[in-house]
């Protein structure tokens, strides 16, 4: 995808911050639920929150998260909660309390893991358990007094749009659909009020063959035709990359790897410098294309090829 700048709009400095489900964000950038953070910096999910809360962006909370979510709401930030539903409903309802006692101001339905996809990495590097002292802490039984041993994560195989409308029931949360491709989903998506779509792939680690998300996310939003958002994951790693996401039809784009990279790398201090890095590219990118804000970005900015191999429509 090619962008195709508009040139002499006098649009000054570009202001960043969206609305996001109702609420301010910084930036039309969310960080992705990723799970096991701890394995990538001892102070983990801690260390992200406090990044994310620290640039004013959502933190989706992974259920597969090594630290507890009540940990996380220290930080300050704003965060999401991504749930696989549980073939125990009774234990995914008290998941749900859970992140509503803690403050998450929405669910993120993962719905493109009925079951795991084959990881060729995992296999490779052997990585099946977690290292001692690790483990998913929203998988822990409640007890009386607290929470005991975790459960191992479960997918369940029958997720279906009948669990859509229990989650509905079950909780006021805002829902987003995660792992949306089909245009026909984010039509029953919004048949079954929910309230935004995330179309993601699950950064390509669930089923090979799919289209990239960014190719995926046009016949998404037109099928959702503006009513309810649409968000997009994958592959975003440079503020044009935000900038072609807005421009088909996202109102904000999750981050993924990019996110780990930096915690692997300088723990909280890596994630703030990806996420300062993206907001001074993004800023100078909606400048140099000449949008004063995310919103102004539409389809006309955009040609389908590489620079080298874009053809000019007629007109
Ligand atoms: C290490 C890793 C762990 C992930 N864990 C989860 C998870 O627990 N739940 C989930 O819904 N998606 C998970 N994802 C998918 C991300 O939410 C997101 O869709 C994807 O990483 C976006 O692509 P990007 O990595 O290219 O930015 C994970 C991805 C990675 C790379």
């Amino acid at each position: 995808v090619s962008l195709v700048p508009r040139v002499l709009r006098g649009r000054g400095l570009p202001v960043l911050a969206v609305d996001l489900l109702g609420k301010p964000a910084a930036m039309p950038v969310f960080l992705s639920p990723t799970a096991f953070h701890r394995l990538a910096d001892p102070e983990g999910e801690r260390a992200t929150a406090r990044a994310a809360a620290a640039a004013g962006v959502v933190m989706s909370v992974s259920m597969a998260s090594t630290t507890a979510v009540e940990e996380l709401a220290k930080a300050g930030g704003r965060l999401w909660f991504q749930l696989y539903v549980q073939p125990d409903l009774a234990f995914t309802r008290a998941v749900i309390r859970r992140a509503e006692a803690a403050g998450c101001e929405a669910l993120v339905l993962t719905v493109d893991s009925p079951v795991f996809g084959r990881r060729l990495r995992d296999l490779r590097h052997r990585f099946t358990d977690l290292p001692p002292g690790l483990a998913c802490e929203h998988l822990r039984e409640p007890t009386a007094d607290g929470y005991g041993a975790p459960r191992q994560i479960a997918f369940s195989a029958d997720v279906s749009w009948e669990h859509v409308s229990w989650l509905r029931r079950t909780t006021q949360l805002p829902l987003v659909l995660k792992g949306i491709l089909h245009p026909d989903d984010a039509r029953l998506a919004v048949e079954h009020g929910v309230d935004a779509v995330l179309v993601s792939n699950h950064g390509g680690r669930q089923l090979d063959g799919v289209p990239a998300t960014l190719a995926a996310l046009p016949a998404v939003a037109d099928a959702v035709a503006g009513r309810i958002p649409v968000l997009m994951d994958g592959g975003i790693r440079r503020g044009t990359d935000v900038v072609k996401a807005l421009a088909l039809g996202a109102t904000a784009v999750g981050l993924g790897r990019p996110v780990l990279w930096g915690l692997a790398a300088a723990g909280e201090a890596g994630v703030g410098q990806v996420l300062g890095q993206l907001r001074a590219e993004l800023a100078g990118a909606l400048a140099l294309v000449g949008l004063g804000a995310p919103g102004e970005a539409g389809r006309a900015l955009v040609r389908a090829g590489a620079p080298e191999e874009v053809s000019w429509p007629e007109s």
